[in-house]
């Protein structure tokens, strides 16, 4: 049976395993997918020893996105501009890398209808997360994406490799008197238990705001913006399963279905 696998650092918390398995069910395909620690300096070697064993792919995240795009012999346009690979393929004796985190983001906010073309964006952070998806974003026409970052120095050499006139950095405190339709949270400020400090200013009821992170409770940021009369708020839950649903379709040539395992992962969510 065709093997794939998921690598990380920690890796028990991964719900790879649980979404592919699913999607093959679904689908009709026949492969194993099981998730795989892989130590510190061994990401090489657990890539190479898959392969040996026949492996014709492998989901990659952290701390391992950037060995992955090193050790790709060709690279997808996103995930040469993410700096970040999350999926690898094996075929005909190359390593191919693409990143579908971004292409998982966007398709889960037109799946809750959120319009994308002419909006004007603000994203919060600029590490890795933000970078991620912004190509795929950008591919969908917004008029303007404002990238504000506790850093901003950081958020200035984020847009300056894009190279792009719709793209704004600026701090936090810069956003006060501008207007955003969306707002997405891609700080790894919600994992702490923090919020990015923006203003409550730029919450009003028609701004959608999403996390890119989900955990059982509310996020951090979707609490607050809730809290401070956002309506439509909308966790990362969506984007994990629409990114593995975008590197199942690279490995398979199908597209799954994504509604009945997000519906699945919410469930065991709620019981756990
Ligand atoms: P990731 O891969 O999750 O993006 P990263 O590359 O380390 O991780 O980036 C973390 C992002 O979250 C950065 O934008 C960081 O801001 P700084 O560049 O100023 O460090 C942001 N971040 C982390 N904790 C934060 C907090 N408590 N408040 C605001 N931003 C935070």
């Amino acid at each position: 049976m065709d093997q794939y696998r998921v690598f990380g650092n920690p890796i028990a918390q991964s719900r790879s395993p649980f979404i592919h398995l699913a999607f093959a069910r679904a689908t009709g395909q026949q492969l194993n997918y099981k998730s795989q620690f892989v130590e510190h300096g061994e990401f090489a070697n657990a890539v190479n020893n898959l392969i040996a064993a026949k492996g014709k792919g492998a989901n990659v995240t952290a701390p391992f996105k950037e060995e992955a795009l090193a050790i790709a012999d060709v690279l997808s346009d996103r995930a040469q501009l993410a700096g970040a690979v999350n999926t690898l393929s094996f075929e005909n004796g190359k390593i191919y890398g693409d990143n579908t985190d971004g292409e998982g983001l966007v398709q889960d906010l037109l799946r809750h209808k959120i319009k994308l073309q002419g909006s004007n964006i603000l994203l919060l952070g600029a590490g890795g997360a933000a970078k991620g998806v912004l190509l795929p974003l950008l591919d969908q026409n917004p008029t303007s994406i404002t990238i504000a970052n506790r850093t901003v120095s950081k958020a200035d050499a984020l847009i300056n490799q894009f190279n792009d006139d719709r793209l704004y950095a600026c701090g936090f405190e810069q956003t006060v008197d501008q207007e955003f339709e969306l707002i997405i949270n891609a700080t790894s400020a919600s994992l702490s238990g923090n919020l990015p400090a923006i203003s409550s200013s730029i919450i009003n009821s028609k701004v959608v705001c999403y996390d890119m992170v989900y955990s059982k409770q509310l996020t951090p940021f979707l609490s607050w913006a809730k809290e401070q009369g956002a309506i439509t708020v909308i966790d990362g839950l969506g984007m994990l399963v629409g990114q593995a649903a975008v590197s199942f379709a690279i490995w398979r040539g199908v597209k799954p279905e994504v509604d009945p395992v997000i519906k699945q992962l919410k469930q065991a969510l709620r019981e756990s």
